[in-house]
């Protein structure tokens, strides 16, 4: 079994946020194959404080609950769907918050993107977090999905996504699934 998450990356009051992660869950579970589990992470309900853990998270020494809760969840997954508004060209703090509570827990996964804002559906956002997951090990796909706030992504109610958002979710769930099961050997051959 392949597990991947897809991580809901903003927590403010109001977000979009979620219902971006419901619509890849549910658009998601139709596309990937049976051996793969798509699961949603809601940083929201994860609910880490601003990182407070007294080494770096490349060490290991966790000493708060938290983040030894956090640890557990990252480690069970080999890839990701990051779903990521963008916010002042960048993405939420509260997802950088949650990257650099751990370190091991990401290296040598993969990663793919959903981003969404009002001038280019995140895509600033996106090429932002490509760069600090590169630090963390993780290899990012290709392809992107990118929803325009207001059109896509409506204030209120349900994504309404086209099919070109169709076509690139598939596409760079296709991407991140064969990523994932390869990074699987490189996991394994770094442990043995
Ligand atoms: C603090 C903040 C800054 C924003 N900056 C941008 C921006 O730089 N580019 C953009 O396209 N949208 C921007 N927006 C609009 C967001 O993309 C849009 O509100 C989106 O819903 C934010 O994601 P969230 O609702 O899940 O937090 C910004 C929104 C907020 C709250």
């Amino acid at each position: 079994m392949t597990r991947l998450a897809v991580v809901v990356g903003s927590t403010r009051s109001g977000r979009a946020a979620a219902r971006v992660g419901e619509w890849v869950l549910e658009r998601g579970r139709a596309l990937v194959p049976s051996s793969v589990e798509l699961d949603l992470v809601d940083l929201a309900e994860v609910g880490l404080p601003l990182l407070d853990e007294p080494a770096p998270a490349i060490r290991g020494e966790y000493v708060h609950e938290h983040t030894r809760r956090w640890s557990a969840i990252v480690a069970g997954y080999d890839g990701f769907v990051f779903v990521v508004g963008e916010h002042n060209h960048g993405y939420p703090a509260s997802l950088k918050n949650a990257l650099d509570h751990l370190f091991a827990e990401w290296n040598d996964k993969a990663a793919g993107f959903v981003g969404y804002g009002v001038h280019a559906g995140g895509a600033v956002a996106i090429e932002q977090l490509r760069v600090v997951l590169g630090e963390l090990r993780v290899a990012t796909v290709r392809t992107s999905v990118r929803l325009a706030v207001g059109v896509e992504v409506p204030v209120d109610g349900a994504v309404v996504a086209g099919e070109r958002a169709e076509r690139s979710l598939a596409m760079m769930l296709g991407e991140l699934v064969s990523w994932a099961e390869a990074l699987r050997g490189v996991r394994e051959g770094v442990r043995s």
